[in-house]
């Protein structure tokens, strides 16, 4: 168990990239969908008995295992599946992850263009964004020769303690459905296979090989599994990634309730259920539905190879799984079009590329604070001090596998430390632009000074002589460990605190993976939520302050004003290593997790529910500009809608997100969103926001039906989840679907 947690660290680190094309034009995928069931079965009826378990394996390409070999041509990175030249079906060659194409330590001596955080794209709410940057991730996948792409992360964020929180875009099943769904387009726009992972409930990393997610199933299909069945609409990933964990009982990859019932049978997936890293324990998963090991080598056994073909050689339920999962893994390649675009490795446009990343970013910045008006800056401010937060070397990024670093690695690597023959790789990194370098490029009249942050009194002293002082503070999060509390570490409440008592004009600029508390919150004169920032986040966040980008982001999950508020206020299982749940499992011990306190209601739902008031509620966000939302009217129908207008009051063009909240139902359900839309309006124009309305959160789910009451509906406009404009009622038929 210990192996494996160090082993998701050290692949974070570990993983290196080359450079590769920009996102090259999207061309239609090689097959239709039917072409491709029909092209996968006539393949796999092909297939001869040798080949039948080539493709349902895959192995761990780093040369971290003693005696596995890595075939010459597979890519160092994530994974390697063998193909069948026989057949002409290529080899998968896998890499990780959602922020961009993860790094080796310099092992393919590379670098790639690191997209901001998943919690900064889901801070855009702008999913032809999204797109973009899967599309442009996947460009330069292909250029240094892999055709997956480990992405798609969305698992709803249960606990804003969850080491992975900034790999996934936020509480909402809506939300993160429709936000995954078009970066996973976006990927497979550039014959890429796309995954969409942790299926499911994966929701926090201490004893993720262990814990026991227990939820009821009406609850669970309205919230983490919405979310997932929402992105695999829209999406279309080529596959499902089974978690760690263990959902009612029963290990996530070996799940028959998860795989057959939920996936295969209701949702009617057609693509295939690869594992997570070391997520497989026995030859029987086949037959919950699992159709490939990934990572094999690192399990007990591979047991899709030999073992599989011994038990479809005996056993006719074997058989007919082995070839259904040949044609799953074979259809999903020819939809896609793997086979017939092969990767080609290319130089990369890193300034093109960076850009895409630079506009994520830009709309990602949540400005949560603005007293006085004191941003944007002039640029002819007399004097900064720029404090903390390794402001002078560049952006925080996340550890484990999504960790992409640039072309000659990160600036700042600083040793994290643990235990096992890996523990040296897991460092928290700081790369991209630096925000000093842009904000002195931005304000080059200016006396811009750099303090470290360590000393709060040197820091206080330098503050109190400069006209503005601007704190950037940090929270590292890293795959395979949870963050104890959501308290900014080191100090740094102090250092901001006591920078704020010696300058009113103090900013804070928080490069988070998640929600933090502010003690310091109401001595400040601004707070911007920068989360990680990519490969410009310096520039951005310099562009912010100084009002050349009117920020517009809003928040995809609620900051509480105390960990009290949460639903599992202690941190389940906090404290345990992977060796105490090895020995706990090994003695029959389970460690479940009760979802069933929040249910479905994740977030701000819960908070709704108990009636709590949060630092600052979901879809929150301030700007440069004011808007005015006029009167909403909902058209109902096959596809129902919202439209209503956004004025735009302030003096600059501006972006604002029209968030449409369910009120209430005929059966008594609240408060969910319903649909968004983002709109960019001119000064002092009026644009018209159009919000598709998705029926399944009007709906209740039982057994995978959706039903709907006939009757009346009250939906409004908000601009977070707890401000909301006028309701207005419209009446539905009673709907019944699955
Ligand atoms: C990791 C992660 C998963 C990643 C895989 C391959 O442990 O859980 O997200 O894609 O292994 O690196």
């Amino acid at each position: 168990m210990t192996f494996r947690y160090t082993r998701a660290v050290a692949l974070a680190v570990l993983l290196g990239s080359a450079g590769s094309a920009g996102a090259q034009t999207a061309r239609s995928p090689q097959t239709s969908e039917a072409n491709a069931d029909r092209r996968a079965s006539e393949t796999e009826r092909r297939m001869q008995p040798d080949e039948r378990t080539v493709l349902t394996r895959g192995l761990w390409a780093i040369p971290l295992i003693p005696n596995v070999t890595i075939p010459a041509e597979a890519v160092l990175g994530a994974g390697y599946v063998t193909g069948i030249p026989r057949l002409d079906v290529p080899a998968l060659v896998e890499t990780d992850a959602s922020l961009g194409v993860s790094y080796i330590a310099g092992l393919r001596k590379d670098g790639a263009t690191a997209l901001p955080s998943a919690t900064a794209m889901g801070s855009t709410w702008n999913p032809g964004l999204i797109r973009r940057g899967g599309a442009m991730i996947a460009g330069e996948a292909r250029a240094k020769g892999f055709n997956v792409l480990l992405g798609g992360g969305i698992n709803l964020m249960r606990d804003p303690r969850n080491g992975r929180t900034f790999e996934y875009f936020g509480e909402d099943p809506l939300h993160s459905g429709v936000l995954g769904g078009a970066a996973i387009d976006g990927v497979q726009s550039q014959h890429v296979l796309s995954t969409v992972k942790h299926f499911a409930l994966n929701a926090q990393e201490t004893g993720r090989h262990a814990v026991d997610g227990r939820i009821a199933d009406d609850a669970f299909r309205m919230s983490d599994l919405l979310a997932f069945e929402i992105a695999i609409d829209q999406g279309k990933p080529g596959a499902v990634m089974c978690a760690y964990n263990r959902v009612e009982g029963a290990p996530a990859c070996g799940s028959d309730y998860l795989l057959n019932r939920v996936l295969k049978r209701d949702w009617r997936y057609p693509g295939f259920v690869m594992s997570d890293w070391g997520a497989v324990g026995a030859t029987d998963f086949a037959l919950a539905g699992l159709d490939q090991q990934s990572g094999a080598q690192i399990d007990k056994q591979v047991f899709f190879g030999a073992p599989l073909a011994a038990a479809a050689a005996r056993d006719p339920a074997y058989a007919g799984r082995v070839a259904d999962m040949n044609r799953r893994i074979l259809r999903s390649i020819y939809a896609i079009g793997l086979d017939a675009n092969p990767p080609v490795k290319a130089p990369i446009d890193f300034a093109a590329n960076a850009a895409i990343a630079r506009a994520v970013e830009d709309e990602g910045i949540v400005l949560l604070r603005n007293r006085n008006a004191l941003l944007p800056l002039s640029k002819d401010v007399g004097s900064i001090v720029v404090i903390g937060g390794y402001a002078d070397a560049g952006v925080l990024s996340g550890g484990g596998s999504t960790q992409v670093q640039p072309v000659g690695g990160p600036a700042v690597s600083l040793p994290m430390g643990g235990e096992g023959p890996l523990a040296k790789y897991n460092n928290q990194t700081f790369h991209g632009t630096a925000p000093l370098a842009a904000i002195r490029a931005l304000a080059p009249k200016a006396k811009v000074t750099f303090v470290d942050g360590r000393y709060p009194a040197e820091a206080a002293a330098v503050a109190r002589r400069a006209d503005v002082a601007i704190v950037f503070a940090t929270q590292w999060m890293s795959e395979g460990a949870d963050v104890p509390d959501l308290s900014l570490p080191g100090g740094q409440d102090t250092t901001i605190a006591v920078v704020a008592a010696a300058n009113p004009k103090t900013i804070v600029v928080l490069e988070t993976g998640g929600p933090v508390l502010m003690p310091w919150l109401e001595r400040t004169g601004a707070v911007l939520e920068a989360w990680y920032g990519g490969a410009k986040g310096g520039d951005a966040i310099a562009a912010t302050l100084f009002g050349d980008v009117n920020p517009s982001g809003r928040l995809p999950v609620t900051f509480p004003a105390s960990i009290e508020q949460l639903p599992r206020p202690a941190l389940p299982y906090a404290g345990m290593i992977d060796r105490d749940f090895a020995a706990g499992l090994a003695a029959g011990k389970s460690y479940p997790i009760d979802y069933n306190i929040e249910g479905a209601d994740v977030g701000y739902r819960w908070f709704a529910r108990k009636g709590a008031v949060p630092l600052f509620p979901f879809g929150f966000g301030l700007g440069y500009t004011t808007f005015e939302h006029g009167a909403v009217k909902i058209v109902g129908g096959a596809n129902p809608r919202a439209t209503a207008t956004i004025r735009n009051t302030g003096t600059r063009a501006g972006s604002d997100v029209a968030q449409l909240y369910l009120v209430s139902t005929p059966a008594g359900r609240t408060l969910r969103l319903a649909g968004f839309a983002k709109v960019a309006v001119e000064s002092g124009a009026i644009a018209t926001a159009t919000i598709p309305i998705e029926l399944r959160l009007l709906a209740d789910n039982k057994g995978g039906r959706w039903s709907m009451p006939a009757g009346t509906y009250r939906f409004a406009l908000g601009r977070s989840a707890t401000d909301l404009g006028p309701a207005v009622t419209v009446t539905f038929p009673a709907r019944q679907w699955r």
